[in-house]
């Protein structure tokens, strides 16, 4: 079985409401009858209700036993306004703007996620990763002992020598442009975290990867690495993990045993965590573009699980998406 359809396995067994503010985007409307059909999680969508529906005729879509809220004049409007305002007086927000904002479907989205009127949220057919994350980043937050948001890519690829029968977790791809050693120390656990519950991996092997080898290179952006690595030791002790490592080190068993003698991760790396954005994005991109390996985004360290989506994204990449963000809420 493949590690989506075991992602879909495990969404079913939690069915986890999750609420989708693009509620008139075509691929989100049918996205949401295919989840509902899959029994994969219960779908909220968000918007006028007139247009949705008219989407949902124009595209063929069934969307009986769907809940469709309307933002605008929503009974919970005043409430949501209150706690966003609760949230966010303190850096300058009004209630004026805070009730505006509230009636907004990704504020409203992400604020029933907050109070727990839905347990995951989905986005990105047409917003940025920033409209969504923003909001999310202010009003969900982090999760309790991390202070870093970032992400994993799920990467499956054809190569089953590689990590975990061919399972690799990327992290961070999409959000910390330049990280602290700090917050690298935080990505590395949380992308672990990542990879046993969405990956069912039950013993992550995490590398911190450079261009330097065990001191085979001195640079301050090694040193970098070389400090989040004892971080996370520290953060996590009984965690496997070593840098600094570079990929082939990380990744092959000869050159880990070659260059890392005596490290519990070189060579059979399954968890990989770049040293910055720039090298994050353009690592997941050349596995996919030209690895061929298939792979799933999902963002780590949140309080409550809200995932992105790429704006060319077909309607199995929300189905997916859904599943996954059910699967982070359940275990929450
Ligand atoms: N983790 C936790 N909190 C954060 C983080 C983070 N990673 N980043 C910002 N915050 C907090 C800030 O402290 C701030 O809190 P406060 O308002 O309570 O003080 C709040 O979130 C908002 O911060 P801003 O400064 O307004 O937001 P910022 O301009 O830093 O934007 C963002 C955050 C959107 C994540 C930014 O880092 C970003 O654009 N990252 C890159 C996204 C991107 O374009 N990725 C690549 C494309 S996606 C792809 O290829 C698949």
């Amino acid at each position: 079985m493949s590690m989506i359809e075991q992602v879909w396995n495990r969404a079913r067994r939690h069915t986890r409401s999750i609420v989708l503010p693009e509620g008139d985007e075509p691929r989100t409307v049918q996205a949401a009858a295919r989840v509902r059909d899959e029994g994969l999680a219960k779908p909220i969508l968000l918007g006028n209700p007139d247009s949705i529906n008219a989407v949902a005729r124009q595209t063929g879509t069934d969307l009986s036993g769907i809940e469709i809220i309307d933002p605008q004049g929503s009974p919970k409007a005043g409430e949501y306004a209150g706690a966003l305002y609760g949230l966010r007086r303190a850096k300058g927000l009004t209630f004026e703007d805070a009730a505006r904002l509230a009636a907004d479907p990704m504020y409203y989205g992400i604020l029933m996620v907050k109070l727990g009127d839905a347990d995951g949220l989905v986005s990105g057919a047409v917003h940025t990763t920033g409209d969504m994350l923003r909001p999310a980043l202010q009003i969900i937050r982090t999760r309790p002992g991390i202070s870093v948001v970032s992400s994993s890519f799920l990467m499956n690829c054809p190569n089953r020598s590689l990590g975990e029968n061919g399972l690799l977790v990327y992290a961070d791809c999409v959000v910390v442009p330049c990280p602290t050693a700090e917050e690298l120390a935080q990505i590395a656990v949380t992308a672990a975290d990542t990879a046993r519950v969405l990956c069912g991996i039950e013993e992550p092997r995490v590398a911190l990867l450079s261009f330097s080898t065990k001191g085979s290179a001195k640079h301050e952006l090694v040193a970098k690495v070389q400090r989040a690595t004892a971080l996370a030791h520290e953060m996590a002790p009984d965690l496997l993990l070593d840098g600094e490592l570079q990929l082939d080190a990380a990744l092959v068993p000869e050159v880990g045993a070659s260059k890392a003698p005596g490290s519990p991760v070189a060579g059979r790396a399954n968890v990989l965590v770049f040293p910055d954005l720039q090298a994050g994005n353009i690592g997941y991109k050349l596995t996919q573009r030209i690895g061929g390996a298939e792979c799933y985004a999902v963002l780590q360290g949140l309080a409550k699980p809200c995932n992105d989506l790429s704006r060319g994204c077909s309607v199995q990449d929300i189905v997916n998406t859904v599943a996954l963000t059910a699967v982070q809420a359940g275990q929450q």
